[in-house]
């Protein structure tokens, strides 16, 4: 197999004119299944695939198929991850696990995730191919949630394979009044069984996930990959505004307690705080009870998503921010119930895994660059038990969650000529 410097294709256009090479070729065929999974989702005009639903079953049931012809042992296990592995000839031998998600986001782009997800099925089936002799098992994991756009928890698949799963999330509901619970055994897992599903942390040899960048730093540098060095830590709630509902008509507006008006303060207030201080804060989901134009809204429940990279940073504008709302309800009025979410701490990916895939850029001759990942990843998951590496794609202008999302194929084929380094990278480095 020649390995050849894209760097230097990407120059000469003539190359691509007159023959695909291997990694273009690659590249087209993970495009193919990329676009055969975006075409299976819960609504024929956005791509929607959420963790349980009879479409995302349809999703992961297709990628079981692939992972089988690829002659991979898989299933589908009790939290509707799929589980590909590839056996090396030792037994009690690590497992490298390269993965990703194939849950979305509502209206999603077709990446997030599923780049990730098949990219590991591609090096995988590269591994078959081409006969590599492993010293270590390599597990394939599409995961079943990580956005958490059906029940509001994230990371439901991947603290499972961890082994961290919260059982207490079990009676969880969906906007539908579904519990966690039940969808797990509509999609015919068997809670008492997922214990099972978690792989033990004396056989965990390192995780790998690829994934779009999200952000537009590649863009502007115009670079195909960077290496991430951490994910930043979340804190997320949910936060209900309990005034009074009245007469839109009747009520003076100096006699109200208008819940609506007391949020948009609120989401005012998230806004300044996160721009003054240099993070993110996210108000994307609002609520209102009852809501009709006639009626002074009663009660208004929103969301709130806040990240950096620096946990003391976060956990102190965190607090600075609630102690700032209750200040504004009393203001007005207004009754407040704060109800945390999720909080994750940020990860910090694993420095000899970073080495190697620091290597793998510059030896397929891109220049490094170091990225904060700023959305949350499985990977956050996984870092409590195994070391964990991550490689970012670029993306068209940074656009996720979106379906403007999308990947040139040229940097696809960049992402596959890096990742086969890593791994063989990683196999001499075991071997040494
Ligand atoms: O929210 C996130 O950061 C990720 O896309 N779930
Ligand atoms: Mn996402
Ligand atoms: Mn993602």
């Amino acid at each position: 197999m020649t390995r050849v410097n894209l760097q230097s294709l990407t120059r000469d256009k003539s190359f691509y004119i007159n023959s695909m090479n291997e990694y273009q070729y690659r590249a087209t065929k993970i495009l193919e299944k990329i676009n055969e999974l975006a075409s299976i989702s819960e609504d024929e005009d956005c791509i929607i695939r959420r963790f349980g639903t009879e479409k995302f079953m349809e999703g992961a049931n297709k990628v079981l198929q692939w992972m089988k012809e690829a002659r991979l042992q898989a299933r589908i296990d009790n939290m509707g991850n799929v589980r590909g592995k590839l056996f090396c000839n030792e037994e009690a031998a690590k497992t490298l696990v390269i993965a990703s998600h194939i849950d979305t986001v509502i209206n999603a782009g077709k990446f997030d995730g599923p780049l990730g997800v098949i990219m590991g099925l591609d090096l995988i089936e590269h591994l078959i191919q081409a006969k590599t002799k492993l010293p270590f098992h390599v597990e394939l994991i599409p995961f079943s949630d990580e956005e958490g756009a059906r029940f509001h928890t994230t990371y439901l698949g991947s603290t499972t394979v961890a082994g961290s799963f919260d059982k207490n999330l079990l009676e969880k509901k969906d906007s539908a009044g579904i519990t966690l619970n039940e969808v797990i055994e509509k999609i015919g897992g068997d809670i008492t069984k997922l214990p099972g599903d978690a792989i033990s942390q004396k056989d965990w040899l390192g995780y790998f996930e690829i994934h779009i960048e999200q952000g537009p730093v590649l863009y502007e540098k115009n670079i195909p990959v960077a290496l991430v060095d951490s994910i930043a830590g979340q804190r997320r709630a949910e936060i209900c505004f309990k005034g009074m509902a009245g007469h839109a008509g009747t009520v003076p507006m100096n006699m109200r307690n208008d819940a609506l008006t007391c949020a948009a303060e609120f989401i005012l207030e998230v806004e300044k705080l996160a721009k003054e201080n240099n993070i993110v804060a996210t108000v994307g989901r609002i609520n209102i009870t009852h809501a009709a134009t006639n009626v002074i809204p009663g009660e208004v429940v929103c969301s709130l998503d806040m990240r950096c990279a620096d946990e003391n940073i976060l956990s102190s504008l965190y607090r600075a921010i609630k102690n700032k709302t209750e200040v504004i309800c009393l203001k007005r009025n207004i009754e407040i119930e704060w109800n945390p979410v999720q909080e994750t701490k940020p990860a910090v990916c694993d420095k000899n895994m970073k080495e190697l895939l620091t290597e793998s850029i510059k030896d397929a001759g891109y220049e490094l660059v170091h990225l904060v990942s700023g959305a949350g990843h499985d990977a956050v998951a996984i870092s409590k038990v195994s070391p964990v590496a991550m490689l970012f794609v670029r993306c068209f202008k940074g656009i996720s969650h979106n379906p403007l999302e999308n990947v040139e194929l040229n940097d696809i084929a960049a992402a596959i000529l890096v990742c086969d380094n890593f791994i063989q990278r990683m196999i001499n480095h075991h071997n040494r």
